[in-house]
């Protein structure tokens, strides 16, 4: 398929953009974790069958695009991000057939698949690493980062596994050490080897003839490292090997690529982002999410939520990107806490604060992705016992964490708030037995708040989150100024509200966010002060007529468009 580029009178929009456009700019992309999605056979795990079973209900939501995490041949350490066959399923998800059946029955829905490509390494289960491993002169040696030890007999530097422990692993028949920057049955790839490079292309070829929409890449910033400097992200390799990938597989497709990147700052993102430089179509970065980090202790100590922190962080992107690249929006996913737990107030406003939430990252520039479950303002889980978690992060971290001194409790507390088993209980159907995903037995507990939130009660509810959302996906549809609008922020020292402006020809969209409990009073500049205008949306009533003091209600928020042509 060739890469369509939009006629002249088509870019109108662009009068100011030297962006093509493209269908991705108004798609709103939701996140399957198919573990915890739906369980079509019972057996406790979501499956491919079960997806397919669920796509009307996403094709109601409205969303265009789904990113699937992945649902490859796996051992499971590291549920799926293990890959062992880039091109079979794991027999728990179904069979390569019902893939195939899955992109045809979303095709039908007009919904494009895009598939995670995990490739900053295997599992060790992968047929490249049990070669690689045989000999030291093994024709897939140079697959894999092995090195020798030093003098001693240890490690060949003190890199530190994301996963806890150290980021080498002996080989005692090989007498070498193996590379691996997640768990060790997660061996880095050598991306210095072209046959590597090959290998991965080709199977991404074999992919997008497949018929899948794109690819959501996996740490792809830490392809380009520099083990032996310990240089791993942003390495001097990444760029070139990104524009050699773009070129031998997805840059003749007309395709939707995100690479997941920790370590971008805007520049770097639009190193990735810039059409004229052929690489991706954007990138997830994580500024907003870090900044609640410890900046020694990570995500296991969370920083209170400053709100205007994090208005600077997300006007900065808005503003840095907005002629050249392109941002993606997000709150949550596969490996964050849920959206309404971390920022809103999920006992006393969650539906109200889920509310708000949508609105201030909705009318943003960029492409927008919700993660399952978070339609129906899901919530964090709490487990009494550290034996209930199964995510191989949160029980490494805690092994090692506790051995060097952290309390119990402190660490539950983090694991509380930033665990990735927060996001991947059961998706929650109905009220029925197992929230209605499985009759088998989940391989997670549920999260027991389902009786109350659930697919079936937000459906049947007219004023519900699901709704929101709904009417959400369907504004980016219908007014250009969200998608492409220039972005003004408002209020920017103000503690409590997130307000801004989206401005595109006569339209203007005024956003505004009470991110607080509490009512708030604010008032508007003078240029917006009794302007009528048609309110968008709302979480407690329409704002037609800008007063010029507003009081807020608790997590109240709208977007009200004026139009200077009316
Ligand atoms: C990022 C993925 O989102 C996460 O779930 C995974 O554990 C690591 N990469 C390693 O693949």
């Amino acid at each position: 398929m060739a890469v369509t580029k939009a006629t002249a009178a088509e870019n109108k929009i662009f009068s100011n953009s030297k962006l093509d456009k493209k269908w991705w700019h108004d798609a709103v992309i939701y996140q399957i974790y198919p573990r915890s999605f739906m369980d079509a056979n019972n057996d406790g795990i979501g499956d491919l069958a079960g997806i397919i079973s669920k796509l009307d209900y996403l094709k109601q939501l409205g969303i265009n695009v789904i990113w699937l995490s992945p649902v490859f041949k796996s051992p499971m350490d590291d549920n799926g991000y293990d890959i062992s066959d880039y091109q079979d399923i794991a027999s728990e998800f179904g069979t390569l057939a019902e893939m195939d059946a899955l992109i045809v029955a979303a095709a039908k829905r007009d919904i494009k698949i895009i598939m995670d490509l995990v490739v900053n390494h295997t599992s060790d289960e992968h047929p490249w690493f049990i070669e690689s491993k045989k000999s030291l002169d093994n024709p897939y040696r140079d697959y894999y980062v092995w090195r020798k030890p030093q003098p001693d007999g240890s490690e060949p530097n003190n890199f530190h596994s994301y996963f806890g422990g150290s980021g080498w692993e002996l080989d005692t028949n090989t007498g070498e050490y193996y590379f691996h920057q997640f768990s060790k049955k997660q061996p880095d790839l050598n991306w210095d080897n072209p046959q590597v490079q090959e290998e991965v292309h080709n199977m991404m070829n074999w992919w997008l003839d497949r018929g899948i929409g794109g690819f959501r890449m996996d740490v792809i910033d830490l392809i380009g490292k520099e083990v032996d400097k310990q240089i791993m992200t942003n390495g001097p390799r990444l760029h070139p090997l990104l524009q050699q990938m773009n070129k031998a597989t997805f840059g003749s497709r007309d395709v939707l690529t995100v690479g997941e990147s920790w370590s971008a700052t805007p520049n770097i993102a639009k190193l990735y982002s810039d059409p004229a430089r052929e690489e991706l179509s954007m990138v997830f970065q994580f500024e907003h999410i870090t900044i609640t980090f410890d900046p020694y202790e990570g995500k296991w100590k969370p920083r209170a939520f400053d709100l205007v922190e994090f208005k600077k962080v997300i006007s900065k992107w808005q503003t840095e990107l907005a002629d050249c690249g392109w941002n993606s929006l997000f709150w949550n996913n596969h490996d964050l806490p849920r959206v309404v737990s971390k920022y809103g107030c999920p006992d006393q406003y969650r539906v109200e604060s889920a509310k708000m939430l949508a609105t201030a990252l909705h009318f943003l520039k960029g492409t927008p992705y919700i993660y399952q479950g978070e339609e129906i303002g899901m919530t964090n889980v709490k487990f009494d016992n550290i034996e209930d978690y199964q995510d191989i992060e949160t029980l490494n971290l805690y092994e090692e964490r506790i051995a060097s001194g952290v309390s119990h409790e402190s660490m539950m507390e983090g694991i509380y708030k930033n665990g990735r088993d927060n996001a991947r209980t059961p998706m929650q159907w109905n009220n029925t037995f197992n929230a209605g995903f499985s009759t088998g037995k989940p391989w997670i507990k549920l999260n027991p708040n389902y009786v109350e939130i659930n697919v079936e009660s937000a459906l049947s509810e007219p004023t519900s989150i699901f709704h929101y959302y709904q009417k959400l996906i369907k504004l980016r549809k219908q007014h250009a100024v969200i998608v492409y609008g220039e972005f003004q922020p408002l209020f920017e020292e103000h503690a409590q509200v997130f307000a801004y402006l989206r401005k595109l020809d006569n339209d203007t969209v005024v956003v505004i966010n009470n991110f607080s409990a509490q009512v708030i009073t604010v008032s508007l500049p003078n240029s917006l002060q009794g302007i009528t205008g048609d309110c968008l949306i709302n979480n407690y009533g329409p704002r037609v007529q800008l007063l010029e003091q507003l009081v807020l209600a608790p997590y109240e928020s709208f977007a009200t468009l004026i139009n200077k042509a009316n």
